[in-house]
């Protein structure tokens, strides 16, 4: 079992939600409106605002960009009220998972974040990560990233006591996925397609109101790290692999400390020790409800935030008088 960490105080577990509230409540005033930079602005300013006012002294370690891309929470960015002072705390974040599903009103778009004490989560670079997960209650190392498509679903079916066939596996939309999708089809799984937003697809498999029992396929690379860490709250499985489209991207890498490109990347490497994972749904989706504005100007939100050390998940149900100022 995981030791709790003193840094990561209780306190902070409940105020992460308050930080992906600030940012799900800003995006949600751009859903459909077909503008996804303006929506991913609006989310990480809030986002921003959010995270400066709790106590400690944070360094986003995932965030929008490198510091020349991004002009707010650029991977290094100190962030809280304490910097020097207080816990030293890295964060994973996405203030707005699934740009375009908000952009174009869809499902499952996010506000997202990971906290860990300093050096605990991977400093992952804005690459491809090839990715498969499954929910808790399989044999460790149920599925391998070396294995074919047609052993992994193998291995998850009879362990579940199923045809192959009678699985569904969730994949990103995408033409790249289309030999694995083929491949999928020729064994006879159901195929979940997804638009966008693979941090709610890894972490659907851990529900089984989802029905989805595999997640396979490419995404980015800190959604991983994302992902990885709900599911270090939750159980379940999780590899990734980092994947080069060229140089640029190995050099990236390399920057970040990384020295061995190939390497699998389980759970626990991607995030170590205790953490904490938040989300707020922006849009309706799987996981969480989406953020509503009642007829009185009224705004409730749902989120969920859960911790490693204690496996405790809690859900958020909130209630906002005032959408542009949370208490
Ligand atoms: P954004 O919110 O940054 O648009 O990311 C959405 C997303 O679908 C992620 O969930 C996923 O990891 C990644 O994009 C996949 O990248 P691509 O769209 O290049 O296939």
């Amino acid at each position: 079992m995981t030791a709790a960490s003193q840094i990561l105080d209780r306190v902070l577990v409940l105020e992460m939600v308050r930080v992906t509230e600030a940012a799900a409540i800003a995006a949600a005033k751009l859903i459909g409106r077909g503008d996804e930079k303006a929506a991913d602005a609006a989310a990480v300013e809030a986002m921003r605002a959010a995270l400066n006012e709790l106590y400690m002294d944070g360094t986003v370690v995932i965030g929008e960009g490198e510091r020349d891309e991004a002009p707010m929470l650029f991977i290094g960015e100190k962030v809280g009220s304490a910097i020097g002072t207080g816990p030293k705390i890295d964060i994973a974040l996405d203030p707005l998972e699934g740009t375009t599903i908000t952009a174009k009103a869809g499902p499952n778009a996010l506000a997202v974040l990971a906290v860990a004490e300093k050096g605990n989560l991977l400093n992952a670079p804005d690459v491809y990560m090839d990715k498969i997960a499954v929910g808790p209650g399989y044999s460790p190392n149920i599925v391998n990233l070396n294995k074919s498509v047609a052993e992994n679903v193998a291995a998850v079916a009879a362990e579940k006591g199923v045809p192959p066939q009678d699985l569904i596996v969730c994949v990103l939309d995408r033409p790249r996925h289309e030999k694995m999708i083929a491949e999928l089809r020729e064994i006879g799984c159901g195929v979940m397609l997804i638009p966008d937003g693979d941090v709610a697809g890894v972490i659907a498999t851990t529900n089984p109101d989802t029905t989805v029992d595999i997640y396979m396929g490419s995404g980015g690379a800190p959604e991983g790290v994302l992902a990885a860490a709900a599911l270090r709250c939750v159980g379940g499985q999780f590899k990734g692999r980092l994947l080069f489209r060229n140089d640029d991207e190995r050099q990236r890498a390399r920057k970040w400390g990384i020295e061995d490109l190939d390497k699998i990347y389980d759970l626990e490497e991607l995030a170590k020790g205790d953490c904490i994972f938040a989300a707020t749904g922006v849009t309706h989706g799987s996981l969480l409800e989406g953020v509503k504005t009642l007829r009185d100007g009224r705004v409730t939100t749902e989120s969920v935030v859960m911790r490693a050390s204690s496996g405790t998940v809690r859900w958020v149900k909130s209630e906002h008088r005032k959408a542009d100022r949370l208490g």
